[in-house]
């Protein structure tokens, strides 16, 4: 069960080696969780991960879950949440994709889609049916700024964060009432492997930022946090700019 001041005990990540996620992970760990499960594709890859979280009183399991075989996820992750309660989920998945490359080959753009968005679907609606049951926890989505507003320059994976963070405030509201919640995180550019080698955004943060982030949301019982906060309303004034001005920022 989460405390009062909403640190979870038990946490389930979905996207186990993301960097995000892992120092969400630590962060959670020097609070209050004691029990955490790294669900991702690599099991090299989780073991590395789990060896870097494992501490006296904290077991670190490792699961294999890809979040594009959806036919899979009601199993895989059905076990996990009708073995014991879960009080935070971290669906951390995600591919960034190469807008040039994706843009020319449609099966690409197609995987960024699947992967953050339609995957995001299934693995978000089993944690909510376990949510529903438990009559608590969160579900704490990585969407993105930019969700906000599809830009020229990432459009593909954008539409696909925008896809999620819709989803994830439906689900959110879907929740209310029932103990449980969701709590959507936008992130700007982070230093992560998916961002590595890229020119930084400005504003551009780090992973120990967005997990400072995301404790603030558990602990306020906050619907959506931006990483870092003034991109709220950054993006509030992009989100409105008319098109014929957007064109001509060129980004
Ligand atoms: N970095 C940023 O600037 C930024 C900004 C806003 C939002 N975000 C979002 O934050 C989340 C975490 O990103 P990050 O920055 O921490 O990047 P990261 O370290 O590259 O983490 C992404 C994780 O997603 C996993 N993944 C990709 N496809 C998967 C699949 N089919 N099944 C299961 N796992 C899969 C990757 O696992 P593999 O090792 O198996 O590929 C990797 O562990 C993502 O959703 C990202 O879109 C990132």
């Amino acid at each position: 069960m989460k405390n009062a001041l909403g640190a979870p005990q038990s946490l389930l990540v979905l996207g186990g080696a993301s960097d995000i996620a892992l120092a969400t992970a630590r962060a959670l760990i020097a609070d209050r969780t004691r029990r955490v499960i790294l669900a991702g594709r690599s099991p090299e890859a989780l073991e590395r991960a789990a060896e870097g979280l494992r501490a006296p009183g904290v077991t670190v399991e490792t699961l294999e879950f890809d979040a594009a075989d959806v036919d899979g996820h009601e199993k895989v992750l059905g076990e996990v949440y009708a073995a014991a309660d879960i009080d935070c989920t971290l669906l951390a998945f995600g591919t960034l994709g190469d807008q040039a490359h994706d843009e020319a080959h449609p099966v690409d753009a197609a995987r960024v889609a699947h992967v953050n968005y339609v995957g995001a679907v299934s693995a978000g609606l089993v944690a909510a049916a376990a949510l529903r049951r438990q009559g608590h926890g969160s579900l704490v989505v990585l969407s993105s700024v930019a969700a906000e507003r599809a830009r020229r320059s990432n459009f593909v994976y954008g539409s696909s964060k925008a896809g999620l963070d819709a989803f994830a405030q439906g689900l959110g509201d879907a929740l209310h009432g029932s103990g449980a919640q969701v709590l959507v995180v936008r992130p700007g550019f982070v230093h992560t492997k998916m961002t590595a080698g890229l020119p930084a955004a400005p504003l551009a943060t780090t992973p120990e930022a967005v997990a400072e982030a995301v404790q603030r949301g558990l602990r306020t019982g906050a619907h959506t946090v931006w990483a870092p906060g003034a991109l709220r309303y950054v993006m509030a004034g992009l989100r409105h700019l008319p098109r014929p001005v957007f064109r001509r920022l060129n980004i």
